[in-house]
């Protein structure tokens, strides 16, 4: 088979890494790519949200599957581009991929249907919104309907700031239309987790769970990130936890995306609060997370491309998904700066002992090759991931490996997995 990636970061190498072992696949693509991806993919210089080129490209080249990473080619609909050229694609289309793409569809999503997540309005006015921040208790929580790169929720713990959050988001447009409308939802507390999940329109199967660290620095300071790394399994997702989701999230959102006639094939990320009143939904993604990814296919012992067809061909219910009993731990190689301004192009050294290894990997967030030699190029440079046969013994060697690799302005926090000790 012959299959096509699309996407740039450090999901995508994961993916394709995963990928490369299936004995269904002899050739990988990866459009755009980055360094890490050109070692087991061949990289064509097309775009992720170049829709017509991608679909030529496919055709072309005969591409027997293409695997969506990113969000906001979903969002934006290349899934029916695909279809409608008659070609294999995995992901949801447009009017399902919109349980990413609008926070106000997929909290009015779960009201309907009784999915437990936090107590929430929706506004179209700047004047409304404020009206009701007077009288709302703190902290709140205000999020973007659209997409915004991650960083469209605002956590605002005094009425002043929640007012700058409304007047920045729907007035000065900070993440453009994506704030024409706004969802203000209660402030919850709690362990957070991802949970990951392969879905055909009808069945979900589950992923083993992760937990990301989104802030930049340390002890969770510092400003929001694409994630800083990450670690799984999630020893806070007990059987418990797992039990109540499945009883009331994981197949309660297929069902009612498909009572909404959206149907769901794909990816859904479930991003869950543990609160005091149980587990609820923070958000949903419709793709792989990044970088809970790079935690949870290495320890995925399935063909992925046979869980993919199967997705696409709806017949996920014959799948046992399989993860190998142990841990994994990602610790995110970021240029200092990040996620504000940072300098690249600097060389990237010690990738090399990495290869061949069935325990630690690196993965290409932001390089590319410069005459020959990998450099720096995007806030998050790598994802360094290593198994162990328990959580503390993978965060040990996941750090060790971080100093195999040297690279000017190398940055990573100190405290991935720290949460461990907790348990
Ligand atoms: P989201 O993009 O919706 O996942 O939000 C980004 C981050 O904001 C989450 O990972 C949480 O840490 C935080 N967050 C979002 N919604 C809430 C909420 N209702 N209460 C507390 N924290 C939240
Ligand atoms: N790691 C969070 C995300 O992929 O959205």
């Amino acid at each position: 088979m012959k299959v096509l990636i699309v996407g740039s970061g450090g999901r995508e190498h994961a993916i394709a890494w995963k990928v490369a072992q299936s004995k269904k696949v002899d050739k990988i693509y990866c459009a755009p790519g980055n360094a890490g991806i050109a070692g087991i993919a061949e990289c064509v210089d097309i775009g992720a949200m170049e829709f017509d080129k991608l679909v030529a490209f496919a055709q072309e080249k005969e591409i027997d599957l293409t695997v969506i990473g990113m969000d906001d080619p979903l969002v934006g609909g290349v899934v029916d581009e695909f279809e409608k050229a008659g070609l294999k694609v995995f992901g949801p289309r447009k009017n399902a991929a919109i349980l990413e793409g609008s926070k106000a569809f997929s909290k009015d999503l779960m009201k309907k249907y009784n999915i437990p997540t936090a107590a929430y309005e929706t506004f179209n006015s700047p004047e409304e919104a404020m009206k009701y921040l007077e009288t709302s208790a703190y902290p709140i929580v205000l999020k973007a309907d659209g997409l915004a790169l991650g960083k469209g929720v605002l956590i605002c713990t005094t009425k002043e700031e929640a007012m700058e959050g409304v007047k920045s988001l729907m007035l000065d447009k900070q993440f453009g239309s994506a704030g024409n409308t706004i969802v203000i939802e209660e402030f919850m507390t709690g362990r957070e987790v991802s949970v990951l999940s392969f879905v055909d329109g009808n069945t979900i199967k589950i992923m083993t769970s992760a937990q990301d660290h989104k802030r930049a620095k340390d002890g969770d300071e510092g400003l929001n990130t694409g994630g800083m790394g990450t670690f799984s399994p999630s020893p806070f997702y007990t059987d418990e936890v797992d039990e109540f989701c499945k009883k009331y999230i994981y197949q309660a959102t297929v069902d009612a995306m498909k009572a909404e006639v959206r149907e769901f094939k794909g990816i859904i990320f479930f991003g869950l609060m543990l609160t005091e009143n149980g587990p609820k939904v923070l958000e949903y993604n419709a793709r792989f997370g990044d970088p809970e990814t790079q935690v949870v296919l290495p320890r995925m012992k399935n063909d992925i491309v046979e869980v993919f067809e199967a997705c696409v061909d709806g017949t996920l219910d014959k799948i046992d998904l399989e993860f190998e009993d142990n841990a994994a731990v990602c610790v995110v190689l970021a240029s200092d700066g990040y996620p504000l301004s940072y300098e690249k192009g600097f060389p990237i050294k010690g990738l090399e002992k990495f290869d061949g290894n069935d325990s630690y990997f690196v993965f290409h967030a932001g390089t590319k090759l410069s005459d020959g030699n990998i450099v720096t190029n995007g806030g998050r440079v790598l994802g360094v991931t290593a198994k162990g046969q328990d959580l503390k013994t993978a965060r040990n060697n996941a750090y060790e490996a971080t100093g195999w690799i040297e690279f000017a302005n190398k940055y990573m926090r100190t405290d991935i997995g720290k949460a461990i000790d907790e348990a």
